[in-house]
């Protein structure tokens, strides 16, 4: 049995040819099978490229309905995909098949303030629905880096999240409500629009973090919350990581529950203030620190914040209301990851162990191990992340076309990794699975990967809905079909 690529051990693409002839019909110009816009396709923000066979942009659940009936009929895998933002390759056709681009499905279809939710479809814009929300005074405050380029039905897939998670929770918390056309081609309604439910299976937050593998997300029903009146915006700087990380246990055990605070090490400081004009002092660390809500109270949250920082051995706190000033700020954060790319002209980032998530008291311990495993590597390891509620990032910078760099990152990875869950971490808070954590995940979740393939092979018994990710990755190893010119084993 095999896919149109070859790969064995997957459903075969029965008739991928009949397949491609009647979704032409039924799309017309939505549907695309020339090379160069399947190559357009053929990667998102990960570090994977591999050919779909071609790709499909339906513009309501009919059309999605009718889509999955062809696939499971021609049995010809399907892969859904939103903005395209996402890191750990979920929307990258590993084993060819039709990619289900879902932008064209972006209306907000109810704002009910009144009843703190709303409802959308998946393609719309996560900064466009903050947009919407703003003139009623309400938010859907998850705030993903990637806000003004990532879909909310790639958030619910993905279970993304940002930097205000300590204080409003990930994307789960906020699903209330789902329609998912299921790989049979029947649709699910599931979930409620009340804000309480205990009426049986929570099957809306099972379909939130599935990665398109068991289902596609047609509409989706989010609570809001009110939008905060004031904020305010602290830069602690530190000689190390270390008592950086230590800090932020210090602040939330005060106790103190900042809207964000964000972690920076020496290298993102650097680029950011080449790549943003940041500003930042040259310190081995610091935190952003952030509170938000009725001024009073802001303004009470950040003094019990600074009397926190300067006992944890800061060099220097400074705090501010100037939207002007905490903007600078939050831009140079927001510009670590474009910025890091350019270090070094011959260095690229690659999002590898990129989102891993530890209790937040040990941050400390896992700044400093990572610091020793990037040493020991001879790799640069860029630090930051969301550190208030211990979902770090880092970033490692090698040359992609060197197979000896991959080889580096490939040991850097696995070892970042074992300090992860030695740590008693996990390997992703808020990027997903995909391929670049697979084997990873299914190491650490060894127990439950059993009852993830019995739901998916119940739902999905022919294997339809993007094959081949998180649990379902045969490789031992991170090294799928690579978008940079390098063969690596
Ligand atoms: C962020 O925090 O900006 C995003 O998660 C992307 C990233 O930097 O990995
Ligand atoms: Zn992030």
């Amino acid at each position: 049995m095999v896919f149109s690529d070859g790969q064995s051990g997957y459903p075969m693409a029965k008739d991928l040819e009949g397949m491609l002839k009647e979704l032409q019909k039924l799309l017309g110009d939505r549907f695309l099978t020339g090379e160069a816009d399947r190559y357009c396709y053929a990667t998102d923000s990960s570090i994977y490229r591999s050919m779909p066979d071609a790709v499909a942009i339906p513009i309501n659940t009919e059309e999605v309905v009718k889509i999955v009936k062809l696939a499971n009929k021609y049995e010809v895998p399907l892969v859904p995909r939103g903005g395209g933002t996402g890191l750990c390759g979920a929307a990258v056709a590993i084993h060819g098949g039709i990619i289900i681009d879902m932008q064209k499905m972006a209306k907000i279809k109810e704002v009910h303030p009144e009843s703190l939710y709303c409802t959308v479809e998946p393609g719309v814009v996560y900064d466009d629905l903050i947009r919407a929300l703003k003139p009623h005074g309400f938010t859907f405050p998850t705030a993903p880096g990637s806000g003004e380029a990532c879909t909310i039905g790639g958030m619910v897939a993905l279970n993304a999240s940002g930097m205000r998670a300590i204080k409003y929770g990930a994307t789960r918390d906020y699903v209330l409500a789902l329609e998912v056309v299921l790989p049979s081609g029947e649709v699910c309604r599931c979930g409620t629009h009340t804000l309480k439910n205990s009426s049986g299976y929570q099957l809306e937050k099972l379909f939130v973090g599935s990665e398109g593998t068991l289902g596609i997300i047609t509409e989706i029903t989010l609570k809001i919350v009110i939008l905060p009146k004031s904020r305010a915006v602290a830069l602690a700087t530190f000689d190390s990581m270390e008592k950086a990380g230590q800090t932020v246990s210090n602040i939330i055990a005060k106790p103190v529950i900042p809207s964000s605070m964000e972690l920076m090490d020496h290298t993102c400081i650097e680029v950011a203030n080449k790549g943003a004009n940041a500003g930042f002092p040259d310190v081995a660390g610091l935190l952003i620190i952030e509170c938000d809500g009725e001024i009073e109270g802001v303004r009470r949250e950040m003094k019990s914040v600074e009397e926190v920082v300067r006992k944890s051995g800061a060099l220097n706190f400074e705090s501010t209301e100037d939207p002007k000033v905490f903007n600078r700020w939050h831009d140079g954060r927001q510009s670590i990851l474009p910025a890091l790319g350019r270090l070094k002209p011959e260095l690229k980032i690659v999002s590898l162990a990129d989102d891993m998530a530890i209790p937040i008291a040990n941050i400390g311990k896992t700044v400093m191990a990572f610091d020793k495993i990037a040493k020991k590597n001879n790799i640069i390891v860029a630090t930051y992340g969301h550190a208030s509620d211990g979902n770090l990032h880092t970033k490692l910078l090698i040359d992609p076309t060197k197979p000896e760099d991959w080889k580096r990152a490939e040991r850097t990875v696995e070892e970042i990794y074992k300090a992860v869950l030695e740590l008693d971490g996990t390997v992703s808070g808020e990027h997903g699975i995909g391929v670049s954590k697979a084997p990873y995940f299914m190491n650490e979740r060894r127990s439950a990967i059993g009852v993830m393939k019995a739901i998916k092979r119940a739902l999905d018994p022919k294997n339809i809905m993007n094959p081949g990710k998180m649990f379902d990755w045969e490789k031992k190893g991170i090294m799928g079909p690579l978008r940079y010119p390098a063969e690596v084993e």
